[in-house]
């Protein structure tokens, strides 16, 4: 086995890859489409650092002589943040049930943040217990963001951006090392976009970089191009214009209500922004890109991408089942609304919530709530606290709760999947947070959208304008409350309701499509998986003619 290793050519091109090895006797890589057929599983991994003290040719004898039957490792570095973390760990299960292994690395201080609001155990090797119990080889490792774990990142976010930016990576590099000179090597970083040293860091270490966008296309555009904004005066300038922007590769004229928020700013020295430049410098070093998106969704803002980058549409990313999942994900304790539910007439219910970041300002909460409150609808609102800015204990006006206590819950975190999926529910109130979307288009749930921050607008310009499953409540500071309850009554009764539902039907048959066996994402992955392993071969070969010829 160990010679045929070191004459092994090239992968066959595959388009359904499921498995992999390397075959005994011809040393080729092989595909196959069950695990039966591989007796003699084995991944190399590509070289190391020259830094590191282990060469990479004692390391594949050591592979090859010990007959590991590993798939590739993958090093994945997920962002602190509940709507990356938990699109992370779909991934990470999904590629461990393709025969991956993954290291699965998060922030101490993201696993405290769990642990301290009851929605994590307290023992962080039972994180993916249940995924392991499954067969699927998943490690959990914690690194250090570089600031104490006690320190109040949500109130200094520049010195918690400053610390991802230059502190983390440390700590990553030397996990990084430890695991190089481990019984398993890694054989690729898979981490965030947004972490903006991750390809850097891959090449020091001579490892493939893939990059893991847990947005859609559009967003990812609009950040990759966001050169071409500031060229143009509607990015970063003393006074950004505000006309229509024409010039975006792949996106059809937009308005400046449109972008990201953080591309509307004038002022761009901030941490934060630093570290969105550093990323797309970085992203465009990366070698895959793979996005939390549906292909059909977004056809043209995908196919001019894909001329600067090998992107591919992976999602939507959820678990098996959709609500199961054998990792809990949320950030706090999820109250259980189904019998509430099962009480109520289907499509009735309107579902509320802004996400696990955004907070509403106290004029516009208040106008929602006597909105929701003068509908005809029934609802469950997901009342976070720090949903509102107003810093209040409980937000809702006075006499709320008791004016709703027939046809209201209020919670302050739920099984959302659960609730969406729930007959009863005929429309979602959203701040158009990705994950929401996709979880609304998934069950057919027509949005009405009322984006806060970050990437919310261009996801609600999909939502409305492209695909025409959602309506605008408006822009942030402009909403009333008659304004809030006519769109909730036209959203859940009305014809503009009937026809969103309409378009949502077709929205929802493509995304379930997508990750149906043939579908466009499972295509996408098994393309992902030759592309990355062809990459691995590569670097592999040279190391090894290197290592021949030194
Ligand atoms: C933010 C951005 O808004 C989002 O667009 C970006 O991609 C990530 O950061 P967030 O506010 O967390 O995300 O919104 P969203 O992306 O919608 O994610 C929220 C997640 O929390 C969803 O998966 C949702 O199911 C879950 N959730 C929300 C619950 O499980 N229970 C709740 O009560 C509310």
């Amino acid at each position: 086995m160990a010679a045929a290793v070191f004459e092994w050519q090239s992968i066959e091109p595959a388009i359904a890859v499921d498995f992999f090895h390397v075959d005994g006797n011809s040393g080729s890589y092989k595909f196959a489409s069950n695990k039966e057929e591989l007796p003699h599983r084995l991944f190399l991994h590509p070289c190391s650092s020259p830094a590191l003290s282990v060469s990479p040719l004692q390391k594949i004898r050591k592979m090859a002589s010990s007959g590991s039957a590993t798939g590739p490792h993958a090093l994945f570095v997920t962002a602190p943040y509940q709507g990356h973390f938990a699109p992370a760990v779909d991934l990470a299960i999904t590629l461990a049930a393709r025969g991956f292994v993954v290291t699965f690395v998060c922030t101490e201080a993201f696993h405290h943040q769990r642990i301290a609001t009851g929605a994590s155990s307290a023992d962080h090797r039972d994180v993916f217990a249940g995924a392991r119990s499954r067969g699927h080889d998943i490690r959990f490792e914690l690194v250090s963001d570089g600031l104490p774990v006690s320190f109040d990142r949500h109130s200094h976010p520049d010195q918690f951006y400053s610390a991802l930016l230059h502190l983390l990576p440390t700590h990553v590099d030397e996990l990084i090392r430890k695991l190089l000179l481990s019984e398993a090597p890694v054989d690729f970083i898979l981490a965030d976009t947004f972490f903006s040293w991750a390809s850097t860091l891959a090449k020091n270490h001579g490892l493939p970089c893939v990059s893991f966008w847990t947005k859609p296309a559009l967003v990812f555009t609009l950040y990759y191009h966001m050169d071409l904004l500031i060229a143009n005066g509607h990015f970063a300038s003393p006074e950004n214009r505000r006309d229509t922007i024409t010039y975006i590769p792949g996106i059809p004229a937009m308005e400046t209500t449109d972008l990201v928020s953080y591309l509307r700013e004038t002022d761009t020295t901030t941490p934060l922004h630093q570290m969105i430049a550093k990323s797309f410098e970085e992203v465009k070093k990366c070698d895959f890109v793979l996005a939390n998106t549906v292909q059909e969704l977004e056809e043209e803002t995908i196919a001019v991408l894909q001329q600067e980058k090998p992107f591919y549409a992976i999602g939507p990313i959820f678990p098996d089942g959709f609500t199961g999942g054998t990792v809990m994900t949320s950030l706090w304790p999820e109250s259980d609304c189904s019998s509430w539910l099962d009480s109520m007439p289907p499509s009735s219910v309107l579902y509320v919530s802004f996400g696990s970041i955004a907070s509403v300002s106290k004029k516009d909460f208040e106008e929602i709530a006597y909105g929701v409150l003068n509908s005809k609808a029934n609802f469950i609102w997901v009342l976070r606290p720090g949903s509102s800015s107003s810093g209040a204990a409980d937000p809702l006006p006075q006499g709320f709760l008791e004016a709703s206590r027939e046809r209201g819950l209020v919670v302050p975190w739920c099984r959302q999947r659960e609730v969406l999926q729930h007959p009863a529910v005929g429309g979602f109130l959203t701040h158009c947070g990705w994950n929401s979307v996709a979880e609304s288009m998934w069950c057919g749930v027509p949005m009405l959208c009322f984006p806060l921050f970050s990437d919310q607008p261009p996801n609600r310009k999909l939502v409305v304008q492209n695909l025409g499953i959602g309506t605008d409540l408006g822009e942030i500071g402009e909403v009333s409350r008659g304004k809030v309850s006519s769109r909730i009554d036209e959203l859940m009764g009305g014809e503009g309701g009937a026809e969103l539902r309409r378009k949502m039907k077709e929205v929802k048959k493509a995304v379930q499509g997508a990750v149906a066996p043939n579908g466009s994402s499972r295509k996408n992955l098994d393309r992902f998986t030759a592309d990355l392993l062809r990459l691995i071969a590569q670097k592999n070969a040279s190391v090894v003619a290197e290592t021949k010829r030194g």
